[in-house]
């Protein structure tokens, strides 16, 4: 389990972080989505011992590591390993020579190293590419590559820093589908650092939401999907289906437009009907979405509602009750 209390980064003047707190429990996928510029690789620069934060507390389970130096600090970040947006693989070496090189710097002797990056390259579905420069492998090769290197000495936890950001869907899901057979064939923890909220509704078991430096909500991601509480959060949800809204900001103006999120059993009901039948309103759907995270559904209606504002009022308030949740947009 890692352990983040109140932890706050300045960059001369510029605070990257402020007094973040968030636990991530071991053995998860977590996720850390936000914007470009949120924070989100300052923090995992914290998480991973790489900076030291100016204040606030790091553990990993119950010891105290961010005020770790020297030889325990060296010791202590040998337990995670890292992926990146691009790759950061050595080009003077070839895929096998990536792969070895963490064991080398750990002493490692020439057998046990050739055995174990043989073994990584079968894990990652490099085999054949051992020998390979690694200009020459395609995007989706190239972070298979660094995850085995990432993997070579056998971390505790793996972040991955935007890892599918410069990857064509496809790849992703390839990408994404490695990572979940991995987690379940070693014993690993994984902070997936993102923009991308397919990404955390893929893979992830919790997600925090960071903006401006803050976490701004955090649960598990069927309490994030099913109930996003921010503007933002609200945002990178709907970002899961394509939004229509800038099509109808012309059409529609002067309209008062919700967007409804609900979950499980409420997926079934006739919310439309009902808010013709029971609140007297003129509906008219702009998109709507039933999509399935982990196995439940979660829904989404984009709604111009047309009426009187106390049987609008009357409405919202009747959709709340029933634990939809319900956001104005500004058209
Ligand atoms: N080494 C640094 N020196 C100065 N400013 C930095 C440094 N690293 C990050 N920042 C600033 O901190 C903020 C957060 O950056 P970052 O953590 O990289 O965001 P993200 O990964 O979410 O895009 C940004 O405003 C960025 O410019
Ligand atoms: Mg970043």
């Amino acid at each position: 389990m890692i352990t983040l209390k109140n932890v706050s980064k300045n960059y001369g003047g510029l605070q990257a972080l402020s007094s973040v707190s968030l636990t991530i429990p071991s053995g998860t996928v977590y996720g850390i989505i936000g914007r470009s510029g949120a924070g989100k690789s300052t923090l995992v620069k914290l998480i991973g011992l790489l900076e030291n934060p100016d204040a606030g507390e790091i553990y990993f389970d119950d010891r105290r590591v961010d005020n770790l130096r020297g030889a325990d600090l060296l010791v202590c970040r040998r337990q995670f390993g890292m992926i990146f947006q691009h790759f950061n693989l050595f080009s003077s070496r070839d895929v096998f020579g990536n792969v070895a090189y963490p064991l080398e710097i750990v002493g490692k002797d020439k057998v046990y190293i050739k055995d174990r990056v043989l073994g990584l390259l079968e894990l990652v579905g490099l085999s054949d590419k051992a020998h390979s420069s690694v200009n020459k492998l395609s995007g989706g090769q190239k972070q298979r590559a660094a995850m085995a290197r990432a993997l070579a000495v056998c971390p505790k936890f793996l972040f991955c820093d935007e890892a599918t950001s410069a990857l064509d869907p496809q790849t992703t899901s390839s990408i994404l589908q490695l990572i979940k057979n991995i987690r379940n064939k070693v014993n690993l923890t994984v902070v997936m650092i993102t923009h991308q909220m397919n990404v955390v509704s893929d893979i992830c078991d919790y997600v925090s939401v960071v903006d401006g430096g803050k976490v701004i909500e955090s649960g598990t991601v069927k309490e994030l999907v099913g109930f996003p509480h921010s503007k933002i959060a609200k945002d990178f949800v709907s970002s899961l289906i394509p939004s229509y809204e800038k099509t109808f900001k012309n059409l529609l103006q002067n309209s008062i437009i919700f967007r409804l999120y609900f979950s499980n059993d409420i997926v079934t009901q006739p919310i439309v009907s009902r808010l013709i039948k029971e609140c007297q309103l003129n509906v008219n759907i702009l998109s709507g979405a039933v999509r399935t995270v982990k196995d439940q559904f979660f829904g989404e209606l984009v709604l111009e509602l047309i009426g009187p504002a106390q049987d609008l009022k009357f409405a919202v308030d009747k959709l709340k009750s029933q634990g939809i949740v319900v956001e104005k947009l500004n058209v």
